[in-house]
């Protein structure tokens, strides 16, 4: 994939001038936004057609579509909100409520690469706030602020559940695991002298405005980028292990299986622990019906508790 867009724009590009159309369908004011010019408008449209096609309803295609103009400016601007609006006959006040409610739309101009720390709690505690604070000194910027070569936007995030990899450092949304100050310093360092960076799992990294069209929905077409994927950490397996050091459960022994020889996937186990945990704790609607197998001491209490049961 190419990246066209090495460094991003402080302003729009485009020619100023009001936005065509005037008022939106419903008659609110549009934002003064310069358009697109006109190839980069017919090259987003047809972009735009593709993605609201897979809707049932267009409006649904918004999330989305903030991606798509993220992905030609770097941030979501007036343009970008006008766009959006315009194509799915949204207001622009719409469109914004939407673009400022999720934090992975950019407000303003950024960096090839958002550098996220986690600072959430698990992570904050195993050195995530140091790193973030690190690098805020290392790079001479604030949490929200771009270096000046235009490579780093710096933020904290909350947790991407990735806590037994704490502390998380992300980029682009791809994850750099057990970080410390050191090697956070050194990921930076290597993204702004070009060198790039390998992700400790998931797909290469590439840079913001690749990443958002992906996000976007549209195919990620780097050999290898789809197949790339990661394993569950030590402590998430943890559950597994227990479960094949004592053997299987009754529900698979029932089922005539024996315990896996490998382990099985994370999925199979949360399904197994939700069945059991059903069979113990019946809710009223799915509470087991007595049966001629029912324990005698059931059998009693129900019959009991009917109206001929009752002395
Ligand atoms: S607390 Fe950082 S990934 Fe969960």
């Amino acid at each position: 994939m190419t990246d066209t867009h090495a460094t991003p724009p402080a302003e729009p590009v485009h020619p100023a001038g009001d936005r065509p159309g005037g008022p939106t369908a419903l008659g609110m004011p549009a934002l003064p936004a310069p358009p697109y010019p006109p190839e980069v408008r017919e090259r987003l449209a047809a972009d735009a057609r593709e993605i609201i096609a897979r809707y049932p309803g267009s409006r649904s295609a918004l999330l989305p579509l903030l991606h798509l103009v993220q992905s030609e400016e770097g941030w979501v601007s007036r343009t970008g909100i006008a766009f959006c609006a315009e194509q799915l006959g949204l207001t622009d006040a719409e469109v914004t409520a939407v673009a400022t409610f999720y934090s992975m739309y950019r407000r303003r101009p950024g960096g090839d690469y958002q550098v996220g720390v986690c600072t959430n709690t698990l992570c904050a505690v195993l050195g995530g706030d140091r790193i973030y604070a690190e690098l805020q000194e290392h790079l001479g910027i604030s949490g929200g602020e771009t270096t000046e070569d235009g490579a780093i936007t710096l933020e904290h995030i909350e947790c991407n559940a990735a806590c037994d990899f704490a502390p998380v450092v992300m980029v682009n949304w791809e994850f750099f695991d057990d970080a410390t100050p050191e090697s956070a310093r050194r990921l930076v360092d290597d993204l702004r002298a070009g060198r790039g960076a390998t992700p400790t799992r998931g797909a290469p990294l590439c840079t913001f405005r690749q990443t958002e069209r992906i996000l976007a929905g549209f195919p990620d077409e780097r050999p290898g980028a789809v197949d790339a994927g990661g394993s569950a950490g030590h402590a998430s397996l943890a559950g597994l292990r227990l479960l094949r050091e004592e053997g299987a459960p009754p529900a698979a022994a029932a089922a005539g299986g024996a315990a896996p020889a490998e382990p099985a996937p994370a999925e199979r186990m949360a399904a197994e622990h939700d069945r059991e945990r059903r069979e113990h704790t019946p809710s009223s609607s799915d509470a087991p019906l007595a049966t001629s197998d029912s324990p005698p001491r059931d059998r009693e209490r129900r019959a009991g508790d009917g109206p001929e049961g009752r002395k």
